[in-house]
């Protein structure tokens, strides 16, 4: 039975390509900006425990948990399953019913799962086609993360396979997402480096209810340096974040490629993985253009890394077949709706997205060397109506950062995270937050 999978599975091909077709959506031209005040009061310590602490920031509508964890990997992700205990658990087994009820009832639909996963199901059962990506993937993922979902697993009490396989989803949707880098020109204080994460994802899902900043404190530099993952409660890959080397990641999911993309593959790193790879273990950008050439690379993406030490941003178109790395000067797909700005990389929604492209583009030219983040925040992302999910906007330079979240379904208020408040966060005092005493290596 086992071969007889394995066979199926490493038979099926991925040739499956959409030609020249481009997105169909565009912002809603009545888009208003996003008058909300930013919220920058600090965080309120919530509690202490051997290696982690727990913290909340933000107003009683626009919340979110920021935690740190100290030590191995396994321990934390020890501290981790227990700082946030059944709430983790709640969302490891929400996210398992949300890809359930993805899979079973095909017309409620709202994030497009790849056609082979769709396939693996039918013919295997969820479980089983998870496992057979796990499978795909493993040799690819570094042994930390094994640990550290251990660890979470132990201390709260979560199927640990369950932990594994819900990491999976990341790979077997395609979000469609926007980014910016903007440095010199484009900016009101020219010496400096801004990037944009606006995640536009399954906002129906259950991620909403558990936004979490987690701050990795490794204290055996064989784990790498402190960064901090923007991402939800119980989720160990990296979606946006920023790491203490004054680095950021952004990320889009391609459906509308061109020709020059070339393949995907399943077998790889999962991206999740990879960009968590490059926040807690790249020091430069130069080492994020290594690790991403050399990498084993999967499906359409686009990534966008950010070095705020020398002001540099690269714009990667990523494929099984490719990794192209773009500034501003010769940016990429060439098109009408796509122009070259200075000092700017910028993607809306999707390779060839001419609707939310062209409007991302009309708001970077009209505050061409006057951008901040909170302008970003305020006149950019809710005009290009991106960041469903979740916004991130960096300062790389000032080691600061803008983070608005979806409205979670105890919250009230406007829908998107593109509307609602952001929280700003000191950077430099979330890496430099002292550990307890009583920390266990
Ligand atoms: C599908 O969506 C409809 C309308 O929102 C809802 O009534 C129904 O319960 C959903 N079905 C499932 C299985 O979630
Ligand atoms: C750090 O990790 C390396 C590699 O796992 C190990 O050899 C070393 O003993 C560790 N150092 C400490 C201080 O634990
Ligand atoms: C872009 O920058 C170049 C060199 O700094 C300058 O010559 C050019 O006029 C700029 N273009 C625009 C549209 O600002
Ligand atoms: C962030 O915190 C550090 C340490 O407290 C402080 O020196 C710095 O000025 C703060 N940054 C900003 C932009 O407020």
């Amino acid at each position: 039975m086992i071969l007889a999978v394995l066979f199926v599975f490493l038979a099926s091909t991925l040739n499956h390509r959409i030609d020249a077709a481009e997105c169909h959506g565009k912002p809603d031209g009545n888009a208003q900006p996003n008058s909300n005040p930013i919220y920058s009061q600090a965080p309120r310590l919530v509690k202490t425990i051997g290696n982690g602490k727990h913290y909340t920031v933000g107003n009683e509508q626009d919340s979110f948990d920021i935690i740190h964890v100290w030590g191995s990997p396994y321990m934390m992700g020890r501290a981790h399953g227990l700082l946030m205990g059944e709430k983790a658990k709640n969302m490891v087994d929400a996210v398992w019913e949300y890809m359930e009820n993805q899979i079973i009832d095909p017309i409620n639909k709202t994030v497009h799962l790849q056609e082979w996963f769709l396939k693996d199901v039918a013919d295997f059962g969820l479980d089983a086609a998870l496992d057979l990506e796990l499978l795909a993937t493993k040799r690819h993922t570094g042994s930390y993360f094994f640990e550290e979902a251990m660890g979470l697993s132990d201390a709260a009490g979560i199927d640990y396979q369950k932990i594994l396989r819900i990491h999976m989803i990341g790979e077997l949707t395609k979000g469609s997402c926007s980014m910016i880098g903007a440095w010199g020109s484009s900016l009101k204080t020219p010496n400096s480096l801004l990037q944009l994460r606006a995640l536009d994802w399954a906002v129906d899902g259950p991620f909403k209810d558990f936004p979490q900043v987690t701050v990795y404190h490794p204290t055996n530099s064989s784990n790498g340096h402190a960064f901090a993952n923007f991402g939800w409660t119980g989720w160990i890959g990296s979606i946006t974040g920023m790491n203490s080397r004054q680095m950021a990641i952004s990320e889009i999911g391609v459906s509308f490629p061109d020709e020059t993309f070339g393949k995907e593959s399943r077998f790889g790193v999962p991206f999740t993985f990879l960009l968590r790879d490059i926040l807690q273990f790249d020091n430069t950008l130069d080492d994020s253009i290594k690790r991403i050439s050399d990498a084993s690379r999967t499906c359409d993406l686009i990534l966008g890394v950010g070095d705020g030490k020398d002001r540099r941003f690269r714009g990667i178109q990523y494929s099984a077949s490719v990794a192209n790395f773009y500034t501003d000067s010769d940016l990429k797909p060439e098109a009408t709706w796509h122009p070259k700005i200075n000092d700017t990389v910028y993607y809306g929604m999707d390779w060839l997205c001419p609707g939310y492209s062209q409007v991302l583009a009309r708001q970077l030219q009209t505050y061409h060397g006057q951008l901040t983040p909170e302008l970003v925040a305020t006149h950019v992302v809710p005009i290009v109506q991106t960041g469903n999910l979740l916004v991130a906007v960096y300062d790389l330079t000032k080691n600061m950062a803008l983070l608005s979240n979806a409205r979670a379904s105890y919250e009230s208020g406007p829908a998107n995270a593109y509307d609602r408040q952001y929280v700003q966060l000191n950077m430099t005092e979330l890496f430099n937050e002292r550990p307890p005493n009583t920390i266990v290596f």
